[in-house]
């Protein structure tokens, strides 16, 4: 069996209020509230890229977890914002910490921090590693359009780390759900080396979505994806003590929790403060609930995200 056995995340300290778009762009509070449950994200200084994020995550796991590091022979940083194409960035936070291991990048959307953990997961269990070290670290507002009204007030920055490694029997990860559909690539892009997707899209420099057909998409795997991992994990609906969903926009969430018959109470919510930090998201909220105890020992733990590729991702875990 493996699990969860640290957690750390971090927020770049600067916030930003839906108000100040209101000073530049065509929008409003009351639209970004309504549409979405944001009212600030956190931004990243302008000297402050996605190792920097990931570094502050994982000292910050240190912090609550000292000695969580020992052991760790793999570093699997996901991440849509890397400081550079290569060196991958999880290399940088081999180097950071001195970890005696291997480190490599994850490139896919939001999802990427579970496919993160998935890979862990079956690392540890194969015998490939001790322990893995899984970062979710962004700087997406360095690759915003800041005069898109459409895209510019969903984001926000972030990191969040969890340490993998083995944990007692009954405890720790039941299930995983991946996905992905690449034929919906031209909803939700940025460019890096080509101009063009295969399709013939052309592609910004900046990042474009195609929010209708996105949230679409959402709602549809948030609803399959959940219930399959809850499915394969041999639990129902009730069984689950906590929901944390990827942090995008309250509505998609909501609809979620309704298709799994959750009370709020269930439900990990902090969009409202950090906005979507895409692969940072679940860890951010991860670690709100447990903090607050709202995740307990022994609690089944429902975590879901899906984005760009299309892709998306579910995990069932026990606490
Ligand atoms: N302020 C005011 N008006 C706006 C804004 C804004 N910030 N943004 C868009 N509008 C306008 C649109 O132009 C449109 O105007 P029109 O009717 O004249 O054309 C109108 O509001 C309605 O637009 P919709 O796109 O239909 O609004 P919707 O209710 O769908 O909400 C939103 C838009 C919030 C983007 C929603 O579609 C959404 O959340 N989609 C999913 C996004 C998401 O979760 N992405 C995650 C990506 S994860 C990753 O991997 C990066």
């Amino acid at each position: 069996m493996s699990g969860i056995l640290a957690l750390g995340a971090y927020a770049p300290e600067r916030v930003m209020r839906n108000e100040e778009f209101e000073a530049y762009l065509d929008t409003s509070d009351e639209w970004i509230v309504t549409r979405t449950g944001i009212r600030e994200r956190r931004i990243a200084a302008e000297d402050e890229y996605t190792s920097d994020l990931a570094f502050k995550a994982v000292e910050d796991l240190l912090k609550r977890h000292p000695g969580a590091l020992e052991g760790v022979e793999g570093v699997i940083v996901a991440t849509n914002t890397p400081d550079a194409l290569f060196p991958d960035t999880a290399a940088l936070v081999q180097a950071r910490f001195g970890l005696n291991a291997f480190a490599y990048d994850l490139l896919a959307g939001c999802p990427g921090w579970l496919y993160g953990l998935a890979q862990a997961h079956a690392l540890v269990e194969a015998g490939l590693a001790r322990k893995v070290l899984v970062v979710g670290a962004e700087a997406l507002s360095k690759i915003l359009d800041w005069n898109d009204r459409a895209t510019a007030v969903l984001f926000g920055d972030g990191g969040g780390a969890a340490v993998v490694g083995p944990v007692r029997e009954g405890f720790g990860f039941r299930s995983f759900v991946l996905g992905a559909d690449g034929s919906g690539a031209k909803e939700l892009y940025h460019t890096c080396v080509a101009p063009r997707l295969p399709d013939g899209t052309s592609m910004k420099n900046r990042l474009y979505m195609n929010g209708r057909e996105v949230f679409k998409f959402a709602v549809r795997v948030m609803n399959t994806a959940t219930l399959e991992a809850i499915e394969k994990a041999g639990l129902t609906p009730e069984d689950i003590k906590a929901f944390v969903p990827h942090q995008a926009n309250l509505r998609i969430i909501d609809a979620a929790r309704e298709r799994l018959g959750l009370s709020w109470e269930r439900v990990v919510v902090n969009v409202d403060r950090y906005g979507n930090t895409s692969t940072a998201s679940i860890p951010l909220a991860l670690k709100e609930a447990v903090d607050d105890g709202r995740i307990r020992e022994g609690d089944h733990v429902l975590l879901v995200s899906f984005g760009a590729g299309l892709t998306w991702a579910a995990a069932v875990l026990t606490w």
